[in-house]
C-alpha cells in the first residue's frame, strides 16, 4: 500500500525529513513558513502553524494522510500528536504527555530520578525565585541555571562559565519565568544520540555534536545549533570505548520507563570523566542533528513509521559509514540582533558530496531573502570529518553576503581540541 505522510514544520530539520521520505511515499507538509526545498518535494504545502493543531488534523484528513511526523517541539507541545492520533493518523511523535520529557525540565528531571535512569546531575526544582537564588547562594559548587519550560536552547545560564552567580541570580529576578531548574554544572563534551523509538523499542543513530556558540572558537551567545558532525562510527573522535554504550543505555532506561513513547527520543548528554551525564532530552530530532543523520541512514525512513504504526518490531538501522559536517548560514548578528533581508543565492552541486537544506526564508517574488532565525544549511558527507567539513566549506564558497557561519565546525584543529578537552578532563 503506498503511504501519504503529513510532515509537519519548515525548518532544515524538516528539509531533512522531507527528503528521507519522498521517494517513498506521497508526502504533504505544513508549516507557519514555507520552506522552498519541502515545497519542492511535497505533493503540495500548506501554511499552518505548527501549533494550530485543529487545522492541521483537518489538512492531514483533507489529504487522506496514514501517517505523520511533528518535526518541532512546539508542535508536541501544543498536543499535535494527541490531535492527529485521535483524528486516526498514526502521528510519529510523542502525545504532549510524554513530549514533557523536554517540554518540561523540572518533570524530566524527577521522571529520570523517580525512575533511576542513570546520568542524572545533582539537581533541584523550584517554583519562586528567591528560594532559587537562596539556593545559588548555598551551593558549594557551580551551578546550571535552566527555566523549566521552552527557550529554544537559548534560556540556561551557566555559573562558572556564562555568568557568575550574582549575574545568575539578577537573570533569574529579571526574568518572568515561574518555574526553574539548578543543577550541578557539568564539565566536559557534549554529544547527542537520536533514537527512533516505538512499542517500547528502540534503535539507535551515530552520535553527533552540535556547536550551541554563535561564534568562533565557541564564544558568544547560545543558539538553537549552529552545525554538527557525525564521524563514520558510531562514536566521535573525542569519546573512549563504552562511553557510546553507557549512552544507549541512559536511553533504554527511558524507553522503558515510558512505555507509550512514539518518535525520535533525543538524549544529549555531556561526558565528564564520570561518562556521560544527561544534560537534556528532546522529543524529536535536533536541528541541525536531523541534517546529518537522515542523509546517511540507508534503511527507508518510511519503513520505521509504517513499522511502528503497525506494532511490529522496527527495522535495524543501517547507516552509510560516512563522516558528515553540517553548517549553518545564519543571518549576520543571529541571534541577538539578527539583520534580515539579505538574498539567499546558494546552490550546491549534490554529486561534490554536499546537500543543501532550507531553514527560515523568506520567498519573495525575486528571490530567498534571509529571516532574523537560521537560513540555510549545507552538509558535506564523505570518508573522514576533514574530508567533509572541506566539501561543506566548498559549497558555501558561493553563499553570498549578510551570513554568519562558524567555519571552525569540524575542522581539525577544531576536532582535536575536543580530543585534547576530553583528554584533559579524564586526567590523563
Ligand atoms: P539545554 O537547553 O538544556 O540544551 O541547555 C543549553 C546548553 O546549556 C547545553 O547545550 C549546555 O551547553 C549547557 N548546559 C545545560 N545544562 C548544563 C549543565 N548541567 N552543566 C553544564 N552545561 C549545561
Ligand atoms: N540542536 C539542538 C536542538 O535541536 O535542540
Amino acid at each position: 500500500m503506498s503511504e501519504t505522510v503529513l510532515l509537519v514544520g519548515g525548518g532544515g530539520r524538516e528539509h531533512a525529513i522531507a527528503r528521507a521520505l519522498a521517494p517513498d511515499c506521497d508526502l504533504y507538509a505544513c508549516a507557519s513558513n514555507r520552506n522552498p526545498g519541502i515545497a519542492e518535494l511535497a505533493e503540495d504545502f500548506e501554511t499552518i502553524s505548527e501549533t494550530a493543531a485543529d487545522d492541521i488534523v483537518e489538512y492531514a484528513e483533507s489529504v487522506g494522510a496514514t501517517l505523520a511526523i511533528v518535526g518541532p517541539e512546539s508542535g508536541l507541545a501544543a498536543g499535535v500528536s494527541d490531535a492527529l492520533d485521535a483524528a486516526g493518523i498514526y502521528t510519529f511523535g510523542p502525545q504532549e504527555a510524554e513530549a514533557r520529557i523536554e517540554t518540561d525540565k523540572a518533570f524530566q528531571r524527577r521522571f529520570m530520578h523517580e525512575n533511576d535512569i542513570p546520568g542524572n546531575p545533582d539537581f533541584a526544582t523550584f517554583d519562586d525565585v528567591e528560594a532559587a537564588c537562596d539556593y545559588i547562594d548555598e551551593y558549594d559548587g557551580d551551578l546550571a541555571v535552566k527555566p523549566a519550560g521552552l527557550t529554544g536552547g537559548k534560556g540556561v545560564k551557566v555559573i562558572g562559565d556564562q555568568v557568575t552567580p550574582e549575574e545568575a541570580k539578577a537573570y533569574l529576578r529579571d526574568s518572568d519565568y515561574d518555574r526553574v531548574v539548578l543543577e550541578e554544572r557539568l564539565v566536559g563534551e557534549e554529544f547527542t544520540i537520536q533514537a527512533f523509538v516505538a512499542n517500547g523499542e528502540f534503535r539507535v543513530s551515530p552520535a553527533v555534536q552540535d556547536h550551541k556558540r554563535a561564534y568562533e572558537g565557541d564564544e558568544g551567545p547560545n543558539t538553537g545549533g549552529m552545525g554538527s558532525y557525525t564521524d563514520v562510527t558510531p562514536s566521535l573522535p573525542f569519546m573512549a570505548d563504552g562511553d557510546y554504550d553507557a549512552a544507549v543505555e541512559v536511553i533504554e532506561a527511558v524507553v522503558d520507563a515510558m512505555p507509550d513513547y512514539k518518535g525520535i527520543l533525543y538524549g544529549q548528554f555531556m561526558l565528564t570523566n564520570e561518562g556521560p551525564k544527561v544534560i537534556e532530552f528532546n522529543a524529536r530530532f535536533g536541528d541541525p542533528e536531523a541534517m546529518n543523520t537522515l542523509p546517511v541512514l540507508e534503511t527507508p525512513f518510511l519503513d520505521v513509521l509504517v513499522a511502528a504504526r503497525e506494532g511490529e518490531s522496527l527495522p535495524e538501522l543501517d547507516f552509510a559509514e560516512k563522516a558528515t559536517v553540517c553548517k549553518y548560514a545564519v543571518p549576520e548578528g543571529y541571534p541577538t540582533d539578527p539583520e534580515a533581508g539579505a538574498q539567499i543565492t546558494v546552490e550546491v552541486d549534490e554529486d561534490s558530496g554536499a546537500l543543501l537544506f532550507y531553514a527560515s526564508v523568506d520567498a519573495r517574488d525575486d528571490g530567498l531573502y534571509t529571516t532574523t532565525s537560521r537560513s540555510f544549511a549545507v552538509v558535506g558527507h564523505a570518508e573522514a570529518i576533514s574530508q567533509a567539513e572541506q566539501i561543506a566549506e566548498s559549497a558555501l564558497a558561493d553563499a553570498g553576503d549578510g551570513f554568519h557561519i562558524r567555519h571552525d565546525i569540524g575542522t581539525e584543529a577544531l576536532v582535536q581540541r575536543r580530543i585534547d578537552h576530553m583528554a584533559e578532563i579524564r586526567g590523563e
